[in-house]
């Protein structure tokens, strides 16, 4: 199995930007292997691509703005050179469509389950003839297929236990994006951590937009499913020097078996990302999230009580549908209350053909959304830096993942708990792992020393 780019001169090339998630990122090399598989090499010079294509993501209006810019952009590439195709490609593909297709720029339009189909397109592009392809599929899961690892780090990757997503957060575009949940064969995705651990990876992330929902059926017996605990183990089996990470968890489908299972092993990260979305409880029945403030503040509860040091970030949604002061003031009294390590928030973005956008008037003003956004984020740093705060004189062994961006001296790494160090390490390299002890911190990074 090629796990590694091919940067043959002479075959065709491909340049591959991506935009979202972390599985938009994975998604990207499992199109890169397909590609590479019918003749491509990878190229990180746009200048060079015979085919340039933007995996991108709808999750809010800005970062659709955003590839609409890059869209101009590839058409001066397509002024410059004759043949040059552009492709967009990922979950804003499969939201518009053909409408990618109308100012004359895009050749290729391919959905997140297409792109097994991606070397037929191409081949049948003329100037006059756009290719698309946005069939979402109930089976696809590219199990077969081996990603091509563009991390470069080579310590840590990611591997998509399963697909698409069956929540109906009410402002939320995935599963209009990404079509119905499938779970990935244990099998397939166990050789894979496997495969990378022989090339010298030492970290795996298991991503899914819910990853506790994950349930592959045995074909002839249901005593043999295997749930999301019991794929974690069989994981974190593969070896103790290869740490495990996941993500994400949903608050409502978190299991106490997950917790325990965690606690188990100790190469499964100390880390849960669970993102609350609101600290109101009539936002999160507007938001159809499925449970309240009690119950997650419950979860927060069990988790810390079997693993007290475990990290928790989140994900908050600010000026939502109707949010009035108190519910603003419910979310900073949840953040408050919990302690995130640290969280992704962002202003309300109403996205057409959701259940939030056909019901609820998107009425919060920008500038209340902003000033409320504003409000949270000072508060995480705040409370980013208190939880860093505790860590300074602890020990904790931490992976490196490569050098500092800021000294090339220093490496930087992570703890079990997620939380970024720096610190010198003369004689290591990026894929050790180390001891060290934290002696001083900012809200983002440890400061530490090697013992
Ligand atoms: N599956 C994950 C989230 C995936 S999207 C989960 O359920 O937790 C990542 C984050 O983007 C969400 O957690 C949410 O905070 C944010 N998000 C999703 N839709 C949004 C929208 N319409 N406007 C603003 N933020 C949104
Ligand atoms: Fe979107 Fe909700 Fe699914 Fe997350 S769980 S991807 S927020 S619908
Ligand atoms: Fe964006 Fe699609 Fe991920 S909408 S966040 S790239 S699943």
């Amino acid at each position: 199995m090629n796990i590694k780019p091919i940067t043959d001169p002479s075959r065709p090339k491909v340049y591959i930007e991506t935009y979202g998630c972390q599985m938009n990122m994975n998604d990207s090399e499992v199109i890169l292997s397909i590609l590479q598989d019918a003749g491509y090499a990878l190229t990180e010079d746009i200048g060079q691509a015979d085919v340039i294509l933007a995996n991108t993501c709808s999750i809010r209006d800005n970062a659709e703005q955003r590839i609409w810019g890059r869209i101009d952009q590839f058409r001066l590439q397509k002024r410059r050179r004759d043949g040059v195709i552009i492709g967009i490609v990922g979950c804003m593909a499969e939201r518009l469509k053909e409408k990618l297709l109308d100012g004359h720029t895009v050749d290729l339009v391919a959905g997140p389950d297409a792109y097994r189909s991606l070397p037929d397109l191409i081949r049948e592009i003329s100037p006059d003839k756009p290719q698309i392809n946005v069939l979402l599929s109930h089976e696809e899961t590219y199990a077969d297929i081996s990603p091509v690892r563009m991390d470069r780090n080579g310590v840590s990757a990611y591997i998509s236990i399963m697909r698409g997503c069956n929540n109906v957060c009410s402002y939320c575009v995935v599963p209009y994006t990404r079509g119905a949940e499938r779970s990935r064969a244990p099998k397939s995705i166990v050789r894979e951590a496997v495969e990378l651990f022989e090339n010298g990876y030492k970290e795996v992330c298991l991503l899914g937009q819910n990853v506790d929902s994950y349930l592959w059926k045995h074909p002839d017996s249901a005593d043999k499913n295997v749930n999301f605990a019991q794929l974690l183990e069989m994981v974190a089996k593969v070896s103790p020097d290869l740490r495990v990470r996941f993500s994400t968890s949903y608050p409502k489908d978190i299991s106490d078996e997950v917790i325990y299972t965690m606690a188990m092993y100790e190469n499964i990260c100390r880390h849960i990302h669970l993102p609350v979305q609101s600290g109101s409880n009539t936002m999160l029945e507007k938001m159809r999230r499925k449970y309240n403030r009690e119950w997650y503040l419950e979860k927060v509860g069990k988790i810390r009580s079997v693993m007290p040091d475990c990290g928790i970030s989140t994900d908050v949604i600010a000026g939502f549908c109707g949010e009035t002061e108190q519910d603003h003031k419910d979310t900073v009294s949840l953040m408050e209350a919990v302690g995130f390590d640290s969280a992704f928030m962002f202003q309300y973005s109403e996205r057409p053909g959701t259940l939030a956008a056909r019901k609820y008037p998107d009425d919060v003003p920008p500038e209340v959304k902003t000033a409320r956004l504003n409000e949270i984020i000072a508060l995480q740093n705040r409370l980013s830096l208190e939880s860093n705060t505790k860590e300074v004189g602890k020990r904790h062994k931490v992976l490196i993942e490569g050098t500092s961006k800021r000294n090339e001296e220093e490496f930087t790494g992570r703890t079990s708990n997620n939380k970024v160090c720096v610190f010198a390490a003369p004689g290591h390299k990026p894929g050790d792992y180390v001891e060290v002890e934290v002696l001083s911190c900012t809200s983002a990074t440890l400061i530490a020393k090697l013992i």
